[in-house]
């Protein structure tokens, strides 16, 4: 077995190989003038199980043109099998027509995921776990959420109170609560489809005076975990942390969700990048064992 780690997961995709105890195959990229993605292999893939770790993170179209050129390549060079592992999912969540005449994007992915050679998929915490039965090949998808909350827990977060920004993610502060064990709830969010614009009911939660942690599975633009943190701080939390899977942080991000009061945003490397502090390498490797 070998690793070859994207362009967009070097450091994830050296980790998971050490966690493996198997060599890389370093990539050769680069962009052509004109935008388009060179890609070359650079050592032999004949014969063995190939663990591509290419996120598709922003730039997203880039990230999975990428991919598409990786599985190809290797199996052209007569890659035994591709598992692909790509720990955050672009486009999961244009999982459905919210409006008349949009595309279904996350079905054109999974083709030509599929189209492009991979023959099985690793993935963490979906936005929507349906998603999976899409694909005709063996996919899986993980959570990172106990590893962040054992990461907050040894920072000494045990008792904090768990909440999710929206009721779809309640398993996340479920799981979060598993570890932290200060209960848990979930807030209401309802997005305006034309606008984007995010909205949150008021709830009263029981955490005055408490730590308070939100558990999301991707942060994009910041603006449904601001307006949790805000919430959360109005009913008198203490220290409130904003968690994710998936730190994309686009735009103002950073500054919408510490301006809103958290003290600390906290995300993986599914996503490389400064809040990026949990590796998800281990949950990688553990997750492999039965696609390989
Ligand atoms: C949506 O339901 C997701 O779980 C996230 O809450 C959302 O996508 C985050 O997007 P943003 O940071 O732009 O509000």
């Amino acid at each position: 077995m070998i690793v070859i780690p994207g362009p967009s997961s070097p450091g994830l995709g050296e980790k998971v190989a050490e966690g493996l105890g198997v060599e890389v195959v370093p990539v050769e990229h680069r962009l052509f003038p004109d935008g388009e993605s060179y890609i070359r292999l650079k050592g032999s893939v004949r014969g063995e199980e190939v663990v591509i770790v290419q996120t598709t993170s922003p730039p997203q179209d880039r990230h999975l043109i990428q991919l598409f050129l990786l599985a190809r390549t290797a199996k052209d060079y007569g890659a035994e099998k591709v598992v692909a592992v790509v720990p955050y999912l672009a486009y999961a969540r244009q999982d459905k027509r919210f409006l008349e005449g949009e595309a279904l994007s996350i079905d054109v992915v999974i083709r030509l995921i599929e189209a492009s050679g991979v023959d099985a998929l690793l993935t963490l915490d979906i936005h929507s776990p349906d998603v999976l039965e899409r694909f005709t090949i063996p996919v899986k998808s993980l959570s990172a959420i106990p590893l962040i909350a054992e990461h907050l827990k040894a920072k000494g977060f045990e008792g904090a109170f768990s909440l999710s920004p929206d009721k779809g993610a309640i398993e996340l502060a479920k799981m979060g609560d598993a570890v932290l064990g200060g209960g848990y709830d979930a807030l209401e969010k309802a997005r305006d489809r034309h606008t984007g614009e995010v909205r949150t009911r008021e709830k009263r939660l029981p955490v005055e005076g408490r730590d308070v942690i939100i558990f999301d599975d991707m942060i994009s633009t910041g603006g449904t975990m601001a307006l949790a943190v805000g919430l959360a701080k109005k009913c008198g939390a203490r220290r409130v942390v904003a968690a994710c899977t998936h730190p994309l942080l686009v735009g103002r991000a950073v500054e919408r969700i510490l301006e809103a009061g958290a003290d600390e945003i906290v995300g993986t490397d599914s996503v490389p990048g400064p809040h990026s502090v949990v590796s998800v390498a281990p949950l990688i490797v553990e997750g492999l064992s039965d696609l390989l």
